[in-house]
């Protein structure tokens, strides 16, 4: 897992300045081109994010018989097959690292008369699929994997599926978004009921694509037997790319960055109450619409930070943000508590273990819980820490080269292009000294 990829090297930088994107945001971009796909008509996708997670997606769709033009870079026309349009893939669908990919075409292939396989990279393979596969058993699904759940997933086709109404076990909108998927295909209502609410991205859209949904903050029922209709969809700047520059800027004496048009949907936003309480200064200018989510530019400023007990509540809402969170607490003065946060071991990575191994090789005083650390903010040093090959874990140990005194080489760095492709170059741009 570990030793491949590449190697990068921090280092202690001055003030970040300057203005910048980030690129578009994952989760709606794999929903776009899951949705435009199974629409009626053509749909243009604009601010798709070029990451190989999200490419995966559109490749999986494309061997299903989905023609999706690259009309130019960050564009996608997708010509869409209809809800029943999809032919059968000549190979088992690779959807690389991405458990986004794999959880929600899980729910659209459990309806489909066809059988097909899922795959992923080794990241992917070691992650919990049973909790899709136990619901969408429920609805009639017929779904093999290895033992203990993982994938390779092999969905069998030509199953009559029946509407559930579901508690999730865990907040995930991934389960969510699976089951509701295949509610469009079920006979009758399918309800998923969050134990706090989630992203509600695959809510939104299938009303943008013209299916009937109700929703509400922990709740949301589609009934099968409908159609969706070819739109256009515009995708924000990614929240969670945008949050490596927001703590990055928070910490480098100094700085002050503007990010613009990032995606500020509330169930995203968590790191932004997260980094307020710390005292961070990040004020949101210009908030808008656009394509049918809040987005705004994000001004923040280096502003000295101090320990807190994350609340739980918050978790959910920053489920992606741990990573860079640590770094802000490592970089903050006092304690700051991490608690119900398990889900964080089941991730790309345990990023509970990767970030407190390699914050610790950086001299930070840092304790795991099961569900989440004790980390007591202080000066960081130089040091080899290891990502494992997770994009996140790597973007925040090279925000925490910034202010290391020494080199913080990062060892595994590929994977940042499966959510942020030229971070590095974005990065450098704006202060960043980061070596590849
Ligand atoms: C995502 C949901 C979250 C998040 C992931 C993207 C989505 O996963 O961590 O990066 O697009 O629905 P979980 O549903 O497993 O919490």
């Amino acid at each position: 897992m570990s030793g491949g990829g590449e190697t990068w090297t921090s280092t202690r930088s001055g003030a970040l300045v300057g203005e910048l994107r980030v690129p578009g945001d994952k989760s709606i971009s794999h929903r776009a081109v899951m949705f435009a796909s199974l629409a009626d008509g053509v749909s243009r996708i604009s601010g798709f994010l070029e990451g190989e997670d999200t490419r995966a997606t559109a490749r999986a769709f494309a061997a299903m018989g989905v023609t999706i033009e690259q009309s130019s870079d960050s564009e996608r026309i997708v010509h869409g097959v209809g809800l029943h349009g999809l032919s059968a893939p000549s190979a088992a669908i690779d959807c690389g690292n991405a458990g986004t990919g794999m959880r929600l075409l899980t729910g659209i292939l459990a309806g489909q008369a066809f059988d097909s396989t899922l795959t992923g990279d080794e990241s992917l393979s070691r992650r919990p699929m049973r909790r899709v596969i136990d619901p969408l058993s429920r609805m009639g699904a017929c779904i093999d994997a290895e033992d203990g759940g993982l994938p390779p997933l092999r969905i069998h086709g030509g199953r009559s599926l029946t509407g559930i109404d579901y508690a999730l076990p865990v907040a995930s909108a991934q389960v969510k978004s699976a089951l509701l998927l295949a509610g469009l295909y079920a006979n009758g209502e399918t309800t998923v009921r969050e134990p706090h609410p989630t992203r509600d991205y695959t809510e939104r859209m299938l009303a943008a694509f013209g299916w009937p949904v109700a929703f509400s903050a922990g709740i949301a029922k589609v009934s099968g037997g409908g159609h969706l209709r070819a739109t256009n969809v515009v995708v924000p700047a990614d929240f969670s790319s945008a949050a490596f520059f927001l703590v990055a800027a928070s910490i480098v004496p100094g700085s002050d960055l503007l990010l613009r048009e990032v995606g500020i949907n509330p169930r995203r936003t968590g790191l932004l109450d997260a980094l307020k309480l710390m005292g961070a200064d990040i004020v949101a200018e210009r908030p808008r619409e656009l394509g049918g989510e809040a987005v705004a530019d994000l001004r923040v400023r280096h502003a000295p930070l101090r320990g807190i007990a994350v609340p739980e509540a918050l978790v959910p809402d920053m489920i992606d943000e741990f990573p860079i969170l640590f770094v802000a607490a490592a970089a903050a003065t006092g304690t700051t508590l991490v608690t119900g946060a398990a889900e964080l071991r089941v991730k790309e990575s345990d990023r509970i273990a990767v970030m407190a191994q390699g914050l610790r090789t950086l001299g930070v005083a840092i304790q795991e819980t099961p569900d989440g650390a004790v980390i007591e903010g202080g000066a960081l040093g130089g040091g080899a820490v290891d990502s494992v090959g997770d994009h996140r874990c790597a973007m925040g140990f090279a925000v925490a080269g910034l202010i290391a005194d020494g080199e913080v080489r990062i060892r595994d760095c590929a994977n940042v292009a499966t959510s942020f492709p030229g971070f590095v170059e974005l990065a450098n741009g704006c202060g960043f000294a980061l070596r590849r």
